[in-house]
């Protein structure tokens, strides 16, 4: 653990956090902030987290060996009902504290940049407004030929919808692992890592790249490190802060403790 890193003990739920005073004047001082998500974040939303254990049919499955264009080649049936399955709890899930916290800190900070390995959408659905999608959206679909999208589809079809234009088989519109993730998305991550002041990495384990190197790359740059997260990750020695417990209650106290918001 580095010397001059804070750590917090584990959070109860009687406890509101108590901000050392050096991250509320950065926090009250930045102007460009960049938070990088994981699953973590949607836990409390009710979504499982990728290293959760998978649960019913699927639990006889890892997420490693689903989502791979691989997996999509031998057999596209099962792919496509694991993510049909996903979708639906995508779709009934809500947003939590959590994510309403981020938009919110997103109306105090001139330049906030909302990175997101999560598919769920839930960040735009709580008002956050400039967010990348670095693992794309599991409420779209395209073909896996041609890469039409499609928005009219049938995820209760005997077989896998086919594209209207090229008949190719659809897909989620995600990054599967062995792919490489959208240019413009990663780009433009990159760019606010380089150019944040502070960086959050919230509900990640950190283990997936290139994602998971930006916390590393910002602390290297000189930005402030704060990491929220359930339990502690590689990245939580080299975070200047650190704060292990439940994001949905951590975010809106810092929110409130620096912005009184
Ligand atoms: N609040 C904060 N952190 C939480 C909470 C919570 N309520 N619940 C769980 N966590 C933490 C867990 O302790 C874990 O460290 O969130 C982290 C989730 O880690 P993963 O399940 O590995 O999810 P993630 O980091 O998003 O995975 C990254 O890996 O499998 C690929 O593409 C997939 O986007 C995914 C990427």
């Amino acid at each position: 653990m580095c010397a001059d890193c804070i750590h917090y003990p584990n959070w109860t739920d009687a406890m509101m956090i108590t901000l050392p005073p050096e991250l509320i004047t950065y926090l009250k001082k930045a102007t460009r902030v960049a938070a990088l998500t994981g699953a973590g974040v949607s836990q409390e939303s009710g979504l499982r987290t990728f290293r959760d254990a998978q649960a019913g049919l699927w639990a006889q499955y890892r997420p490693e060996d689903l989502a791979t264009p691989g997996a999509f080649a031998r057999d596209p049936k099962l792919v496509w009902d694991w993510y049909a399955h996903r979708r639906e709890s995508a779709k009934f899930a809500k947003p939590n504290a959590g994510h309403y916290a981020l938009a919110a800190m997103e109306k105090y900070i001139p330049e906030f940049t909302l990175i997101t390995q999560n598919v769920d959408g839930l960040h735009r659905v709580a008002g956050s407004m400039n967010v990348l999608e670095l693992h794309g959206n599991i409420l779209n679909v395209r073909c896996s030929e041609c890469g039409t999208f499609d928005d009219n589809w049938g995820d209760d079809s005997l077989a896998v919808p086919r594209c209207k234009k090229c008949n190719g088989l659809m897909r989620p519109d995600v990054v599967w692992f062995e792919e490489s993730l959208p240019r413009a998305q990663l780009d433009a991550a990159v760019n606010a890592m380089h150019t944040c002041q502070v960086f959050f990495s919230i509900g990640t384990s950190g283990v997936v790249h290139p994602a998971s190197a930006l916390a590393h790359a910002a602390k290297a740059e000189g930005a402030v490190v704060v990491e929220i997260n359930a339990e502690p990750t590689p990245l939580t020695a080299k975070a200047d802060f650190a704060f292990h417990g439940k994001s949905g209650e951590i975010l809106p106290d810092l929110v409130k403790a620096v912005w009184g918001g």
